[in-house]
Parts: structure tokens; C-alpha cells; sequence
């Protein structure tokens, strides 16, 4: 079967044919591929700055956000059945006792960063026609998202982000219901940094959620990203003709910032514009760099003074992938022009090596496999 590895010592990306899985053992199942999307992880592991092949092999396959078809199913697999559409989770639990968060398959909170990562950390992705899988680590995806299933994974970023949120506010008077559930007012503010898939799926759970939600990002306040925001009921507001300042003495209390660029000095500067009992959520993975100056008393008061959270998240859990199932078929149902303006390509397997070299203009390119 046709696959895209990566070979870290050779320094290639490239389609390679191997031998396809056989009949799955009794818990497990095979996958046919439907569609992989490729992501800024995928730039980095393309490019060898990231990623590790499993172990004792040369090469790692590459994709980790997926949409997959049940192919064959073990004898003893019940939760699944031949034609199920199914989203896979990325990480799987480390091999330590003591890791309680693995033990309980929270693996997205690991202590010991032993975890594995499909397609970028120790065991193989989803670029390929199939694969085998527990089916502990896969999620349902209902037949009608079968366009738009491929989200589950990077929108499960944002759900685990927004769970947290509610997590955290509990510590104050703070409740809010779904927009689905209100007639107009928004419970709160948040405002996006980054118009990019992470950005644009956090944006639209957070309008989901009821929050009046503004997209901050450099493309111009024309360009098609921002005509996408519109689609989705939030406001873009373009980074090149309002500075910071402007945008939260426009705005006036700001209680949620989501962080989806990657840019530190951007971060740390929105960070000085969180409201009172404001969260402010990094989701972004910069690279490494010098030191750069950041008002670090002026943050540290207002931290304090204000009641501020930070905190960073990576990867999801099981309940933030059902959160991503629940919100795809909200978005599908309310802004299917938005979530289709957000897949900007499909594209073949074979196209994949020529793709992850360059780095397109696009929001998020999808390899349609079957
Ligand atoms: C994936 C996450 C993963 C992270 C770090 C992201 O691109 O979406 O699932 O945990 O990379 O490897
Ligand atoms: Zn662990």
C-alpha cells in the first residue's frame, strides 16, 4: 500500500510502497483511510526539526489528524462495526507505572513525556490506504461528517483548550449558555489570536459556546480568511490597521484570549490586554529564540491583581474529541460554507512530499486517500 514516510537520516519525504496490514488480531480493527489533514507539525517534521520514527525503523509515517473507515473488525471488537467512520486519537499512554495520567488514558497529560504520537513521536501516522488500531484510542465520527470528519482532531485542540475554561471559571459566578439556547447578548468576550485551522475551529467552538468572539490576525480585513470569520458570526479585525491597544479599548473587557499564532512577543503583548478574571490559553508552539523583552511587572501585577489565568495545552483527551464530534456537526449544520472555506485543498497522496516542501497560502490542505 501507498504511504508518506519520512526518512530522518536519508533527509527525504517521500510516497513509499509497503506492505499493507493483514487481517487484524481479535481486538483490533482495520482502517481504511479516508482523508488526512496536514498541519504546521507535519511543515516541521517534513523539514526534520520534529518527529521520531518507531522504534528500530528508518522511516516514520507521517498524519495525524484523520478520518478512517472501519474495514475489518477483530473477533472480540463490539464497539465497532465494517463501515464506521471513526476519528483515531493521537497519543498513546507512556509505559510507566507511576504516570497516573496514562494509567487513567489521559495520555494528553502525561508526567513522563514517554508518550508515542501517531505520526510524530514514536509510532506511525495515517498517510497511508491502511492501518491497524486498538480501538480503545478511536472516536465515532457520525456518517453525515464524513466531509468535514477530518476537523475532529485539530477542533479536539480548541475543545480541550475550552474545557478548561469552564474548569477554571468555576472558581467565580460565570455560567453562560450555548448560543443555541439565547436569544441575542453574548455571555463573553473572547478574542483569537490567528486566523489558521487551530484559530478558526477555536473561533467557531467559542461562538458555539456563546461567546462574542473577534478574530485577530495579519491578513487584511478583505482577504478571504476574514470573509470566512464573518461566515461564522465572529469579527475580524486585521492586526495590520489596529494595533492592540486600539482593539481592547474598542472591545472593553476581554475574558478569554486563544492563542493560535505560535508568535511569543504577540502573546505576551495580548496578555497585557486581559480583562478582569480574564483566561488567557496557548495553543501555539513557538520555536526557540533569544530573549525578547516583555513587560514582566506589569503582567505579574495584573496577573495578580485582576485574577488572571495563563495556561498552555496540547493535545486532547477522549471527552474533547466527543466535544469536537458534537461541535463539527453544529458547525456543519449552522456554517457549512465556513467549514468548507477552511478546507482551501484536497489533494492526492502522491502530491503530499511537493506540498509539505513548499508551504501553501491555504487554511487547511486535505489528502483525500479513498
Ligand atoms: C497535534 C497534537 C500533538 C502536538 C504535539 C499537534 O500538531 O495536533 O495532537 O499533541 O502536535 O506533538
Ligand atoms: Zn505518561
Amino acid at each position: 500500500m501507498k504511504t508518506i514516510a519520512a526518512f530522518p537520516e536519508r533527509r527525504e519525504v517521500k510516497l513509499v510502497d509497503v506492505p499493507g496490514p493483514g487481517e487484524p488480531d481479535p481486538g483490533q480493527v482495520r482502517l481504511r483511510m479516508r482523508e488526512v489533514g496536514i498541519c504546521g507539525t507535519d511543515h516541521e517534521i517534513a523539514h526534520f526539526a520534529y518527529g521520531e520514527p518507531p522504534e528500530g525503523a528508518d522511516h516514520l509515517i507521517l498524519g495525524h489528524e484523520a478520518l478512517a473507515e472501519v474495514e475489518a473488525v477483530g473477533g472480540g471488537v463490539t464497539a465497532f462495526h465494517v463501515g464506521d467512520f471513526v476519528a483515531p486519537m493521537v497519543r498513546r499512554p507512556c509505559p510507566h507505572k507511576r504516570c497516573r495520567s496514562c494509567r487513567a488514558g489521559r495520555q494528553d497529560f502525561c508526567f513522563t513525556g514517554d508518550f508515542a504520537e501517531s505520526g510524530i513521536k514514536g509510532k506511525h501516522g495515517f498517510m497511508s490506504e491502511a492501518c491497524v488500531e486498538d480501538p480503545a484510542y478511536l472516536v465515532p465520527v457520525p456518517a453525515e461528517l464524513a466531509r468535514y470528519g477530518v476537523l475532529v482532531e485539530p477542533l479536539s485542540i480548541a475543545e480541550k483548550g475550552l474545557q478548561q475554561v469552564w474548569q477554571v471559571q468555576q472558581r467565580l459566578p460565570w455560567s453562560c449558555e450555548p448560543r443555541a439556547e439565547r436569544e441575542k447578548a453574548w455571555c463573553h468576550r473572547a478574542v483569537v489570536l490567528g486566523a489558521g485551522p487551530i484559530g478558526m475551529l477555536g473561533a467557531m467552538a467559542l461562538v458555539t459556546a456563546g461567546f462574542e468572539t473577534y478574530v485577530y490576525s495579519r491578513e487584511a480585513a478583505d482577504s478571504p480568511r476574514a470573509g470566512l470569520v464573518s461566515a461564522f458570526e465572529a469579527e475580524y479585525v486585521c492586526s495590520e490597521e489596529t494595533g492592540l491597544d486600539e482593539l481592547a479599548s474598542d472591545l472593553g473587557e476581554i475574558d478569554v484570549v486563544y492563542e493560535a499564532t505560535g508568535v511569543s512577543w504577540l502573546a505576551f503583548a495580548a496578555l497585557e490586554r486581559l480583562g478582569i478574571n480574564g483566561v488567557f490559553i496557548l495553543t501555539g508552539i513557538p520555536g526557540e529564540k533569544g530573549p525578547e523583552e516583555v513587560e514582566s511587572a506589569r503582567i505579574m501585577r495584573r496577573l495578580v491583581l485582576q485574577n488572571q489565568v495563563i495556561f498552555g495545552t496540547v493535545n486532547a483527551g477522549r471527552s474533547a474529541h466527543e466535544d469536537a464530534v458534537r461541535d463539527l456537526q453544529r458547525f456543519s449544520r449552522q456554517w457549512p460554507e465556513a467549514l468548507d472555506g477552511l478546507i482551501t485543498a484536497r489533494i492526492g497522496l502522491e502530491d503530499v512530499p511537493d506540498t509539505l516542501r513548499e508551504r501553501g497560502g491555504g487554511i487547511k490542505t486535505v489528502v483525500s486517500i479513498a
